[in-house]
């Protein structure tokens, strides 16, 4: 899991819109009463001016001629289109439906495309009507039936404050047996509900219920659980492929949520908060590892058009938002992945829909940045707004435009984008600061020089990657914050969900029955692919598949880390 997308550039995206420019393809048809549509809009942009890519389905009736219609937020002028007829008044564009064009049938796309200008910031446009019907991503009311009161429950605003959290005696066991590994083995960590077999425990391990019944008996007040599992897991990558294939949306439901559903409702388990990290890297995988964009995996389409992931998430966040003592939190990626300005409002729209089509926005009590990935919590040394002779440190190669340096400012800012699309103020954020530390002989001890922007930022990063879009077991990383409630306002908690220790990948192929795949961003001798801009993979050699116990790093880790364990 946990790959990401390195940002397209520029011209490269410029290429691929006028190749995509014109195609109008059929991705299926239904019989359909009602109107509906469904808007995508991706952008590489510079200083003055940017590309967008439209990508407009009908979900409803054959149209026959077609006007798509939005607002731009700011001073965005378009300049030249394609595909489509555009005119402009003020901030409000029309777009007509080419002459050789103007029909869209059911679940056919439309791609239009166009060149503008701006100046200050670039905010992409939220809302879209197609023939003046509102595009929501569907026609009516979508799986499962949305009960219509919120869901139930005296929840704590933030379910990490005052309580202890459970350590899993099956990590900390193997972390005391590492030299020097006793210093950080009473820390609570995640417990992974990986596959069908762990709910009642597998190859010797606890089940959900050992796990919960353990937690009584520590005295905690709340456990940590993932939930991760979903058909066709882990499609921008194949370090995590899991059991069920991508058609598998029944069995996920009927095999995996419900019996998880089951137990967390058991009255004997009321008086803990059980905070559920659901499906891992999802649903920002259909954002930017689909088509058009050149880091597009065949898988993330198939997802992507088969609509599995989104059903699966609203049925979970649904069947265990009707716990009054579940938390659920919702994973936004890192920084490193939806930092850029068109991966992160399009991520934060998407996850609303989802959480709209699961019955209620209550449904979500929070979310959270950097599982299992290493962006550090907070850069020292540099901030996003420093420039170095009147260059921005945005055009750096390490930051390439990105809005963000690390965790905390992501956090944040992701937090507003998400309240934005509509969640509750009141939402928290975790950021995973298992292995994010960066400590160790190599880190920076003061901001680099100010020759170019470049040498400012590589000299002063703490997170020393070769690449930002790099998320297998990294060399070099070391243990973060140790867990903490209420680190500051808006974040609920530092969260250890990756277990340190437990490998993000094999270093070479090995046969398996955990359905686990090889991704070559584990292995040390890789050059890379579109998503870390084919730089070296930066992973450590010798590694266990995802999820076994790799010793070695977690002695890095330890070694590493920062504050110091
Ligand atoms: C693996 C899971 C494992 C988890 C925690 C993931 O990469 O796919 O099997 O439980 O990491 O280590």
């Amino acid at each position: 899991m946990r790959f990401n997308s390195a940002r397209r550039g520029a011209a490269a995206g410029a290429a691929a819109a006028l190749l995509a420019g014109g195609l109008v393809a059929l991705v299926g048809s239904q019989a359909s009463a009602a109107a509906g549509c469904k808007v995508t809009y991706s952008v590489n942009q510079w200083n003055t001016g940017f590309t967008a890519n439209l990508s407009v389905t009908n979900l409803g009736d054959t149209l026959n001629g077609w006007t798509l219609e939005w607002d731009f937020a700011g001073n965005q002028q378009v300049t030249q289109g394609w595909s489509g007829e555009f005119s402009q008044s003020g901030k409000h564009v029309t777009v007509k439906n080419p002459s050789w064009g103007g029909t869209l049938a059911t679940g056919a796309t439309a791609t239009p495309g166009f060149n503008a200008s701006y100046s200050g910031t670039n905010t992409a446009p939220t809302e879209f009507k197609l023939n003046g019907t509102l595009c929501t991503g569907s026609t009516g009311p979508t799986d499962p039936t949305p009960p219509t009161s919120p869901p139930p429950g005296n929840r704590v605003d933030n379910p990490y404050a005052g309580v202890k959290a459970y350590v899993n005696p099956e990590w900390s066991a193997k972390a005391a047996a590492e030299p020097g590994g006793g210093a950080v083995s009473n820390q609570p960590t995640g417990v992974w509900l990986d596959r069908i077999a762990a709910i009642a425990g597998t190859g010797g391990a606890m089940g959900l219920r050992a796990h919960l019944d353990k937690a009584l008996a520590q005295g905690a007040g709340v456990i940590q659980l993932v939930v991760y599992d979903l058909p066709g897991r882990d499609c921008a990558a194949l370090a995590s492929n899991g059991e069920l294939g991508a058609t598998d949306l029944d069995k996920y439901k009927t095999s995996f949520i419900d019996p998880i559903a089951a137990i967390l409702a058991d009255s004997k388990y009321a008086s803990l908060r059980i905070v559920t990290v659901d499906e891992i890297d999802s649903l920002p995988n259909l954002v930017t590892n689909v088509d058009p964009r050149p880091t597009a995996t065949p898988n993330c389409n198939t997802m992507k058009a088969n609509g599995n992931y989104q059903k699966g998430i609203a049925y979970a966040l649904n069947k265990l938002g009707a716990i009054p003592n579940v938390y659920n939190y919702l994973d936004v990626g890192h920084h490193g992945w939806l930092g850029w300005d068109d991966n992160l409002g399009a991520s934060a729209d998407l996850l609303a829909q989802v959480a709209k089509d699961s019955g209620s926005m209550a449904n979500v009590h929070g979310f959270i940045t950097n599982t299992a990935n290493y962006g550090a919590t907070k850069e020292p040394y540099f901030t996003i707004d420093d420039t170095v002779n009147g260059t921005s440190v945005r055009q750096s190669k390490w930051v390439d435009w990105n809005r963000y340096v690390d965790e905390t400012s992501y956090a944040l800012g992701m937090r507003q984008r998400l309240i934005q699309a509509g969640f509750d103020s009141g939402i928290g954020m975790l950021i995973d600061t298992s292995r994010n530390g960066w400590g160790g002989a190599g880190r920076p001890t003061g901001p680099g020089a100010k020759t170019d922007v470049d040498t400012y930022v590589d000299g002063g990063r703490t997170d020393r990657r070769i690449h930002l879009g790099n998320w297998c077991n990294q060399a070099g990383a070391g243990l973060g914050e140790r867990p903490k409630a209420a680190p500051q306002a808006g974040i609920d908690a530092y969260v250890w969900i990756k277990p340190p220790g437990e490998s993000d990948g094999s270093s070479t192929e090995i046969p398996n029955d955990e359905g686990k795949g090889f991704d070559r961003m584990c292995d040390p001798t890789y050059t890379g692919n579109p998503r870390n801009n084919n730089h070296m993979s930066g992973a450590l050699p010798n590694a266990p598949l995802s999820g076994h116990w790799f010793s070695a790093q977690f002695q890095e880790l330890l070694k590493n880390a920062n504050p110091p364990a």
